[in-house]
């Protein structure tokens, strides 16, 4: 089975943390992408100056405002996109933007639950539904089946079946994780006659804003781990959960 080809991607929150390191090791890569597409909520904010240093260094970094939770802006981003690439396609869209409120059940809101499905969960759907004209574009451009992917970055904490009970209990942050993993199961099944494949992918407790300082991973380790598992995604995986490992993880 051939490699999936990274030669146009797009990855949502990438001013920081895992965003910007996937820009980064893809922009490092022995054959870099020919359109880098990099969303970020507030391109011009002092939050996006090294995303905005890195793409003046690289002409194939296109920085773009994309907020997730906007769904006009959406759109919008994904007719920038579509006219960039003209008839090229879109093979790899990395759902990578996210939001973390921790707190049991006496902290808990409306706000913060509502809050974290619209950007974990309705978010990446929406813009795998405005990019899919593009997806489907970079699918049809081969024989092979395998030329487009959509990765939602999930979390373990997400997963019922490794719930544990010691753990903290985040309780938005695993219930609208549990959603995107369910976002995941029902586009792999309707992506799958596209050629597109879908799958919901935990980086490892990472040392990030949200990951904090005691985290055991470094962003440069998760993201090389998950760059290797993207280049030998195949159709066996549609619809899986994976780790930065390429383990399989319980829904
Ligand atoms: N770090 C970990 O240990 C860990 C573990 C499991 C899963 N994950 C997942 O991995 C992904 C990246 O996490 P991270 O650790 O890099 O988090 P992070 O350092 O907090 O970065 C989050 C990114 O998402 C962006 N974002 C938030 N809301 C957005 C919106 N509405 N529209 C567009 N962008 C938005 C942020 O942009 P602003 O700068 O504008 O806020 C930022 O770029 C998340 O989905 C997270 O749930 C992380």
């Amino acid at each position: 089975m051939q490699a999936l080809p990274m030669r146009s991607v797009l990855v949502t929150g990438a001013n920081r943390g895992l965003g910007l390191e996937l820009v980064r090791q893809l922009e490092e890569a022995e054959r870099p992408p020919r359109y880098l597409f990099a969303g970020c909520r507030d391109p011009e904010s002092p939050r996006a100056l090294d995303l905005r240093n890195l793409a003046k260094r690289f002409s194939n970094i296109k920085v773009l405002k994309l907020d997730v939770d906007d769904y006009g802006n959406i759109q919008e981003c994904a007719d920038q996109i579509g006219k960039i690439l003209e008839n090229n396609g879109l093979n790899l869209l990395i759902n990578n933007a996210g939001v973390y409120f921790g707190g049991d059940l006496s902290e808990v809101t409306p706000e913060t639950m509502m809050k974290s499905y619209r950007t974990n969960a309705v978010g990446p759907m929406m813009v795998t539904k405005a990019l899919l004209p593009a997806l489907q574009r970079a699918a049809q451009l081969s024989d092979e089946l395998k030329k487009a992917a959509v990765i939602n970055m999930s979390s373990s904490l997400g997963s019922m079946e490794l719930f544990d009970n010691k753990n903290e209990i985040p309780l938005a942050y695993r219930i609208s994780k549990a959603a995107l993993n369910m976002v995941t199961k029902c586009l792999a099944n309707e992506l799958k006659p596209h050629g597109i494949l879908c799958i919901s992918l935990h980086p490892g407790w990472v040392k990030t804003e949200m990951g904090g300082e005691k985290a055991p991973l470094s962003k440069e380790e998760s993201v090389r781990g998950i760059l290797k598992v993207l280049s030998m995604l195949s159709d066996k995986d549609n619809g899986s959960f994976l780790d930065w490992r390429g383990q399989r993880l319980p829904w």
